[in-house]
């Protein structure tokens, strides 16, 4: 028996599933099955992108499942280099082809800082997409709120989603009020630190979300994993979660956050472990050849 689980309606009306599965940095070769046993543990939403490059073996698990098409999720991501009108429908088609189906929620991957106006025009193309219910909904993503203020000051439509780096130790306590302010989901990635993890493992216990002292202490005193306290809290704090997994055991562990809670001390004293710091790349100091990379068709 599936555990049920939490899903909140975007401002565009989709109906989101709270916890989704994040397939960057899993092989192509190995993207099909993963995907297939998140299916079967019952994640019913899947985070691509354009720049993850296994667009098609997301597409062929989600269609070879025999699940309803329409109770799957599919999310995929924009590069920059194809912020322009004719450039993001371009960067939809060609999503949607290598899919080999539709589109449900549609991001932009970074803030086109080098390019504001483009930016722009690509977004209000993505509200066209919306109106024309060629995708569900729209969204970004690693943007701060002086990035969304931009994007709104030319906007008609907020973005749904903002998918930024966020864990305990990133907790992005302002752009979470921002983002709130604008109804605007906070979707976290890396949300149980993996960003920490991208290059290597040498780190002490306490420089890593998973291992940190306090983590273990929750996980010991609610009888539950450390990913498990931590995707908890993040749920709790109203953020939408995307955790990856390579391990059947680990995808099914991080999926079993729906049949318990945290006090609210135990909340706040994970909030505590901010350290304002990020993991992962600034967005507005992309190096040259990612942020100017081209997505191959
Ligand atoms: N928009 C963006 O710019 C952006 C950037 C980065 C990521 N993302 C999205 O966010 C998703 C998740 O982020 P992420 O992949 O960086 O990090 P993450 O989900 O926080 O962590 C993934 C890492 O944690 C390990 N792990 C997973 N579950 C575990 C568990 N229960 N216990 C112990 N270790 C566990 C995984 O190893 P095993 O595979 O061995 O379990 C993997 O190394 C991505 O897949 C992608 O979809 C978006």
């Amino acid at each position: 028996m599936k555990q049920a689980q939490e899903t909140t309606r975007l401002a565009s009306g989709l109906q989101l599933p709270l916890l989704g599965y994040g397939v960057y940095r899993i092989k192509p070769e190995a993207t099909a099955e993963a995907v297939k046993t998140a299916l079967d543990v019952g994640y019913r939403m899947i985070d691509t992108a354009a720049a993850y490059f296994n667009e098609e073996q997301v597409g062929r698990a989600v269609l070879e499942s025999g699940i309803p098409r329409d109770e799957i999720v599919i999310q995929t991501k924009a590069w920059v280099s194809d912020y322009s009108k004719q450039g993001i429908r371009h960067a939809l088609e060609r999503s949607k082809r290598k899919l080999g189906t539709t589109v449900d929620v549609f991001l932009m991957h970074q803030p086109g800082v080098r390019d504001p106006a483009a930016m722009i025009e690509a977004w209000r193309e993505m509200e066209q997409m919306v109106a024309d219910k060629e995708v569900g909904a729209i969204g970004v993503c690693n943007f701060g709120p002086n990035h969304l203020d931009v994007l709104l000051g030319g906007a008609r439509m907020a973005p749904q989603i903002n998918q930024v780096e966020l864990h305990p130790f990133f907790t992005q306590q302002a752009i979470r009020e921002h983002d709130a302010r604008h109804n605007v989901l906070t979707q976290a990635w890396s949300p149980i630190g993996g960003v920490m993890r991208y290059w290597g493992d040498d780190k002490a216990p306490s420089d890593d979300p998973l291992t940190h002292p306090l983590i273990l202490q929750l996980a010991a005193k609610y009888g539950r994993t450390p990913a498990q306290v931590i995707l908890r809290w993040q749920i709790e704090i109203g953020n939408s979660v995307i955790p990856r997994s390579s391990n059947p055991d680990r995808i099914a562990e991080n999926f079993a956050i729906f049949d318990f809670q945290l006090s609210a001390e135990d909340r706040a004293a994970i909030d505590a472990l901010d350290r304002g710091e990020r993991g992962g790349p600034d967005p507005d100091n992309l190096p040259d050849e990612l942020y100017e990379r081209k997505i191959p068709d």
